[in-house]
Parts: C-alpha cells; structure tokens; sequence
C-alpha cells in the first residue's frame, strides 16, 4: 500500500481526549478534513456551542483553538457512520474505565466500548482506512482490533476493504492538554505497516520536529503508556513515602525533595509530596498494569506495581487520620472546612480526587464539613461522596441536630471566609491560587480556638499562619 497522503480523519469519541486532541490537528493541518463523531447528542451540541466558554472540555487555549478550525475544516457530529465511511484514517478516543465486575474486576479495563467501535468501523469504512487506537489500552489490545477488522476484510463483498491498525497513545495532563498537544516531548506511534505509521507521521509533520516523532512496535507503544503514568505515580508515592518518615524524623520533605530534584539523574519535576494522586490516569493504569502482570505470570512485579497504588490510598487515609489525632481523638460535631476538591488545580476534575477519601474518612468519624472549590460544583461532591449535601448551619447557634447525633454532613460554601467561620480546622487539598493568598489575620479570628490549618499542598506560608496564632500542620514537615 503506498504512503497514502490523509485528506480525511474521523474521530470516534468526542471527550476529554478525542476533542482537544482532534482540534489541535484541525488547526495544524488546514488541508485535513476532521470530524469528531459522539453517540452522545448533548456532548456534540455543546462542542458546537457558539459560547465558546461552554465547550464540555475546559482547558486554556482550547477555545482559541476550536474558534479558528471548528466548521472550516473541525466538525462535531453525531453522524458516526457517514464519518467512518468518508475517513482515510479513523481514531479511536473513547472511555476505557476499570471493569466493575466480572473477569478482572477492580484491575483490568473495560474493552466494551472499544470493541464496538471496532465493530462500526468494520460496518462504515470504506476502501483502505488507518485505524488508530488513542485510548489508553492494555497490552495487546490492538490485537483484538485487528482480529474484528480482519473479519470485514475477508466478508467483504465487492467492494475490497482493508485496515491497518496503529497504537498512538497520548500524554496530555487537564489544564496543559493544549500545551501538550502543541509541543509534545514525544509523539508515540506503533504499527506494523510501514506506510500507515507513515500516514501518521505526515500528519504530525505539520507542526511537530521529526527527531520526536517515535517509531516503535505496536506493544512497545501501549505498554509504554502504562508505563509512563506507573513511573510518574511511582514518584508520587515515593515522595509521599518519604514525607511520612520526614514528619516522624524531624526533617522537611520540600528540602529533600530539592536535594534530590537537583540531581540530573532524577530531576526536580513530579517530587511534590501531597494527599496522594488523583485523576483518571494513575490508579486506572497501575491497576490495568498490575493485571496484566498477573495475567503473565509474573505476580512479584504486580505486586511491585500494586503497592504504588497501596501507598497513595494509605496517604490519603493517613491525613484524615492525622486530623482526627490532632483534634483531640475526635471530629464528631466539630466543622472542619474543606478547601480544594478538584484532584488538582485548574480543573474541575474529580475523578479519584484525594479530597474524595479524605471527606469520606472524616465524614465516617462525624464531622461537619463545610466544602469549597472554585470549579466543583455541589451536585458533583454530592455524588463523588454518595451524601446529599445538607444546609448550612447557623454557625452562632452551634451544632446541628445531625452534629450532635454524631452523623457526619457536609454543605457546599461558595466563599472561603464562610467555610471557614465557626470551624476548628482548615484543610488544603487543592492547590488553587487563591488559597496561597489567604489572609490569615483576617480568617484566624473566624475559627474556633484553638484551631488548626492542616496544609497537604504546601501552599501556607507557615510564618502567616504563626503570627495569626493557628497551629499548623505541613505535609512532610517533623517538628525538628
Ligand atoms: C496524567 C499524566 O501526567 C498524563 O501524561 C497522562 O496522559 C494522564 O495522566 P493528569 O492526570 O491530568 O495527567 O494530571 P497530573 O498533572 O499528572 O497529576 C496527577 C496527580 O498527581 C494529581 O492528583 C496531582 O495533584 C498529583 N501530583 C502531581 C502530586 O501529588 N505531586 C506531583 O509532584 C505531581
Ligand atoms: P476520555 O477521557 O478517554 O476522552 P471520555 O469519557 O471523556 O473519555 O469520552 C469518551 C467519549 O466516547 C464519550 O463522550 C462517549 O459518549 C463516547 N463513545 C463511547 N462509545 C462510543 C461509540 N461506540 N461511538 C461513538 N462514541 C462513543
């Protein structure tokens, strides 16, 4: 098959990945017709929004983008068919979650969906079509693919059809994902055939070098995916790891995580001790790693694996337990604000978020939490923690009927001042701007003393906190 030259891309899967995605290709390669196709109607509707600020994803810069490409050659549709057919090249972007039950339950992704788009592009496709998978997949995943492929081709009737199925997964994190796209340190593409990597490659082309545009085998290019997010969680709970014994010891997990950062062997990046990662990455791809290894035969590396994952779930559950020590053994009755729910700032992503385990533990010991964020809304907390959210209560009249009969609520507040007035703790487990910027001259006196600020982000600075007389706990920071 000669190189063919992509006048046509369809992409199945219009979410967080699939759209940004399709929309910086869109903008880079003007000569390229894109469509991004959703079974979902209202996902379509809102990215053909003419607000562009409604767009279902948000990310900085995505709007820009969509502005200059979207109905020139950027189109939205729920029309899955009639794109497949009019594709050289079909990407596949659609949701891979953990398998809830079933065959490797809790660990191994659920391919459904993936197989179903298989199954349509086998139906649509017409002449010679590329297809390439963008999902975050297992190991061997494309294998299946091609076999679902492969049975078009042999039934086909008349007209000939034929694939070639490519890996190209993607690295963009919420909140750079356009920076991502714009300038990757790496684009992956795995395949066999020769001439659709090329394919793939000349669409890169347009904007991004050469010498970063990798060629690997189609294993090696999903398992490098896994592996990227295994490593980069790895550090997260290493540092986490770290922090625990820096609190225990005396020393300041910041000064050692500066101490090695500036070791070019190791690097200052992904070294920030925290609550433990969130987001739909991380554990999703540990745990898909985890079962494979098992699937292999090699239960010393899953394990290896698993206990990366172990020790972010102990982070978590650690800080809710320090809370409780700290105030006296007991949060029941007590309001306790929260500040940050998003698993990381500038998002408002909630998937896995550490303030998800953190809000649930304290609400089990009966504490009355007042939460804030400034992109969650509260039907989300309300469905993240499985607890309607309760009003607020009459801070000057003391405790609620719910505090005193022990039971744990929580109440969404929309300003921090009134999170935090009447609350005998303050915890950050967001790293918004704002909450670097609190005055905390003026909030200290909100409080009940004596009150604590329990910082899991590092974002205080702890000589502010001081002088307001809180006392302050940090993530990975012993009392020398
Ligand atoms: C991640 C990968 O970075 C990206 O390449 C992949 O494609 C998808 O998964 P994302 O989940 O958007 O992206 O966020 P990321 O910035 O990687 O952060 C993940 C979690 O780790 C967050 O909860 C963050 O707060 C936490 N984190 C990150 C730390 O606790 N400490 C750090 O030093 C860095
Ligand atoms: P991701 O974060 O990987 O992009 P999302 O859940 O945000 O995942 O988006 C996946 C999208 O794929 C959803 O909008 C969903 O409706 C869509 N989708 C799933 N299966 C199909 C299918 N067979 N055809 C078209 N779209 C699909």
């Amino acid at each position: 098959m000669p190189v063919a030259s992509i006048r046509s891309i369809c992409c199945i899967g219009a979410g967080y990945v699939g759209g940004p995605t399709m929309a910086v290709i869109a903008d880079r390669c003007p000569d390229v017709q894109v469509t991004v196709v959703d079974i979902n109607q209202t996902r379509i509707d809102a990215w053909n929004n003419s607000d562009l600020s409604r767009l279902p994803v948000y990310e900085p810069g995505l709007d820009a983008v969509v502005r200059r490409a979207r109905g020139r050659n950027l189109h939205f549709s729920t029309a899955v068919e009639e794109a497949i057919a009019a594709a050289d090249m079909v990407f596949i972007s659609v949701n891979t979650p953990t398998k809830t039950k079933g065959l490797g339950a809790g660990q191994a992704s659920d391919l459904r969906w993936v197989e179903a788009c298989a199954r349509q592009v086998t139906k649509s496709a017409t002449g010679h079509t590329i297809v390439v998978e963008k999902s975050t997949l297992p190991v061997r995943t494309a294998e299946a693919v091609k076999a679902i492929l492969a049975s078009a081709e042999q039934s086909s009737d008349g007209s000939q059809v034929t694939f070639a199925v490519l890996s190209n997964p993607e690295f963009l994190a919420e909140g750079t994902a356009i920076q991502d796209l714009e300038s990757p340190d790496r684009v992956l593409i795995g395949g066999e055939d020769p001439d659709a990597i090329d394919s793939l490659v000349s669409v890169y082309s347009h904007w991004v070098p050469q010498e970063r545009i990798l060629r690997t085998n189609l294993w090696s290019s999903e398992l490098s995916k896994l592996t990227a997010n295994a490593f980069l969680a790895q550090r997260i709970s290493s540092i986490n790891s770290v922090a625990a014994l820096c609190e225990a010891t005396g020393a300041d997990v910041r000064e050692v995580a500066r101490a090695i950062g500036s070791d070019s062997r190791i690097g200052a990046k992904f070294l920030q001790a925290g609550p433990g990662f969130g987001g739909s990455c991380f554990q999703k791809d540990i745990l898909n790693l985890v079962y494979l290894c098992r699937h292999f035969g090699l239960p010393d590396v899953a394990n290896y694996w698993e206990s990366v994952v172990q020790l972010n779930s102990w982070q978590q559950h650690r800080i809710a337990r320090t809370v409780v020590q700290k105030l006296f053994g007991t949060v029941t009755g007590k309001h306790v604000a929260i500040l940050g729910f998003a698993f990381k700032a500038d998002t408002n992503d909630t998937r896995e978020a550490p303030a998800i385990r953190i809000a649930k533990d304290l609400l089990e010991e009966g504490a009355q939490l007042a939460i804030h964020d400034p992109k969650v809304d509260s039907e989300q907390i309300a469905r993240d923690l499985q607890l309607p959210a309760s009003t607020e209560p009459d801070v000057e009249s003391g405790l609620t009927r719910a505090a005193l009969s022990g039971e744990g609520t929580w109440w969404p507040s929309d300003d921090i001042a009134s999170a935090i007035k009447g609350a005998d703790a303050v915890i950050i487990l967001t790293e918004w701007n704002q909450y670097r910027e609190l005055n905390w001259a003026v909030l200290a006196p909100l409080m009940r003393q004596p009150a604590w600020v329990f910082d899991a982000r590092s974002v205080v600075t702890p000589s502010e906190i001081q002088a307001a007389g809180l006392n302050l706990w940090r993530v990975g920071e012993g009392q020398p």
